[in-house]
């Protein structure tokens, strides 16, 4: 039984993160999205709003569970007994970052992370991206769930 976490912050969660969550469903035999309490700055979304955002996005994917972490991810990840960490990568610039984090992460604990190519059709995908689009009135279609489309409409309203 191999546990794949897919960590992030998911403000809010893309198409782009849900294409990386659903090929991991297929691949491990279960998957932990943890979405991360306290992202380094303020969100759009609460804690709780952007897990029930994911927990309708993933409804339709029998082995995903939502959760939440504070801290190291590392430290979670063994709390849960996770095997690996799964992160996707878009292009050259995620390739850095995800390296050092993925060595450190490995150099901590063991844990390994399995980099998946974000598929063509999301690979200049940004949650930040799709803010900013939203907030100024333009067009995600395609890119977020309706629901998170309509939730971000609403946020953005007020
Ligand atoms: O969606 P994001 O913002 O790219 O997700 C980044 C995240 C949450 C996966 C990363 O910042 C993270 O793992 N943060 C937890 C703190 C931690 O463990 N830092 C050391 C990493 S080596």
């Amino acid at each position: 039984m191999t546990l794949a976490l897919c960590p992030g912050s998911f403000d809010p969660v893309t198409n782009g993160h849900l294409d990386i969550i659903e090929r991991s469903s297929t691949t491990f035999d279960e998957v932990l999205v943890a979405v991360i309490a306290n992202p380094s700055k303020e969100p759009l979304f609460t804690l709780d709003e952007r897990k029930d955002l994911l927990e309708k996005a993933v409804a339709p994917f029998g082995n995903v569970r939502i959760d939440a972490f504070e801290g190291l991810l590392v430290d979670f990840a063994l709390a849960r007994g996770v095997d690996v960490i799964v992160k996707g990568l878009r292009a050259v610039s995620d390739f850095d970052y995800e390296m050092q984090m993925a060595h450190m992460n490995r150099r901590l604990t063991g844990i390994d992370t399995f980099f998946l190519p974000t598929s063509h059709e999301y690979s200049y995908l940004a949650a930040s991206l799709v803010r900013d689009v939203v907030r100024l009135g333009g067009d995600v279609e395609g890119l977020v769930p309706e629901h998170v489309l309509v939730a971000m409409r609403e946020r953005y309203r007020r």
